[in-house]
């Protein structure tokens, strides 16, 4: 029989939902882009009080779309319901700066969601719950959550570069006038944030004549170096001065990307980038949450060994691994108050 065949279905948790991510996110999760095209769903829909009736309304359009994968639909405003039995965890809720705000007020704003929201992920959620924190300053924000929901695996707290991650591939296709599915293996090193270092330095393009290097193809160095870099570091900046709102469609795409890559396993011979717990790995202080490049199988990442860091990577690396302990210590300073 094959109705019995079947896959149970799995519960996806979205904070925020009824933000313009989540309103992009929603019906890609339901049609099977995030978990694959054989894997029903749940979803459970969070958004704070004011937002109560506008996710409501996406709950009612998620029932209109009719889709086959979608098993059913919770919209709520408690975060206890949201959480429960949740096996996937997208966290796109957060406090997103005000003009004339100072940076600590924001971060602890965050600080005290993402503790909240460590502390019922950590008591309903799945066991095994894995978690992808979308909301800035991403990195800090899951760096909360992993202290806060110490039960849950280290490994299981993630945050999105995959968004950088696919923005510098986006950008070398165009430079080189290539398919974007030929270019592989760039790296996002470090914050979800202006420091990152986009790094090319072991990307290759697909060419007719075999794989070749992107420094090879790209012969000018100086704007790998420098335009390439400043371009996807400035992206979600240069995409809200146009927009008037932040990336909403390709966050939404790289959320899907990073867990469907996630569960399901990169493919042969590429890696993606992840925001993860730092291990020590290339010298980077263990237990940040510092995006590197890493292969995923079985449900698991790996951080890729054995990369030549060259003088100019290093202290690109540094900067960010530096912005990181910054933003560390003023969460904990937010911590104390
Ligand atoms: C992005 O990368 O598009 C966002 O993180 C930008 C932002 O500040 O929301």
């Amino acid at each position: 029989n094959l109705l019995n065949m079947e896959k149970d279905p799995v519960i996806v948790l979205v904070t925020g939902a009824a933000g313009q991510i989540g309103y992009a996110l929603a019906p890609m999760i339901a049609r099977g882009v995030m978990l694959g095209p054989d894997q029903p769903v749940i979803l459970h829909m969070l958004d704070i009080e004011p937002s109560k009736e506008a996710l409501e309304g996406v709950k009612m359009e998620l029932i209109d779309a009719a889709f086959p994968l979608l098993k059913g639909v919770v919209a709520t405003t408690d975060v206890v319901e949201a959480c429960t039995g949740a096996d996937i965890a997208v966290m796109v809720g957060g406090f997103r700066r005000k003009e004339g705000m100072e940076r600590k007020n924001v971060m602890s704003k965050n600080v005290s969601i993402y503790k909240a929201q460590a502390s019922a992920l950590e008591e309903h959620a799945a066991a095994n719950c894995k978690v992808l924190v979308v909301a800035n300053p991403a990195n800090t924000n899951a760096l909360v959550l992993k202290e806060f929901a110490p039960s849950i695996p280290e490994k299981n707290i993630t945050c999105l570069t995959r968004l950088d991650h696919n923005r510098a591939l986006g950008q070398i296709s165009e430079k080189l006038g290539v398919q974007v599915n030929d270019v592989k293996n760039v790296i996002i090193w470090g914050n979800h944030s202006s420091t990152q270092y986009p790094d090319v330095s072991h990307a290759t393009v697909t060419t007719n004549s075999g794989e070749m290097s992107v420094s090879k193809l790209i012969s000018n160095d100086q704007w790998l170096k420098t335009q390439f870099i400043t371009t996807v570091q400035q992206r979600g900046a240069a995409i809200i001065k146009v927009r008037k709102l932040s990336s909403a469609l390709s966050a939404a795409s790289a959320a899907c990307d990073h867990i469907r890559d996630w569960v399901l396993g990169t493919p042969q011979g590429t890696w993606t980038s992840m925001g993860v717990c730092s291990d020590g790995s290339y010298g980077i202080p263990a237990g940040l949450i510092y995006s590197f490049p890493v292969t995923c199988a079985k449900g698991e990442w790996s951080i890729v060994p054995g990369l030549k860091i060259d003088e100019f990577s290093r202290t690109k690396m540094d900067a960010t691994a530096n912005e990181l302990m910054e933003e560390k210590s003023l969460a904990y300073s937010c911590l104390e108050e």
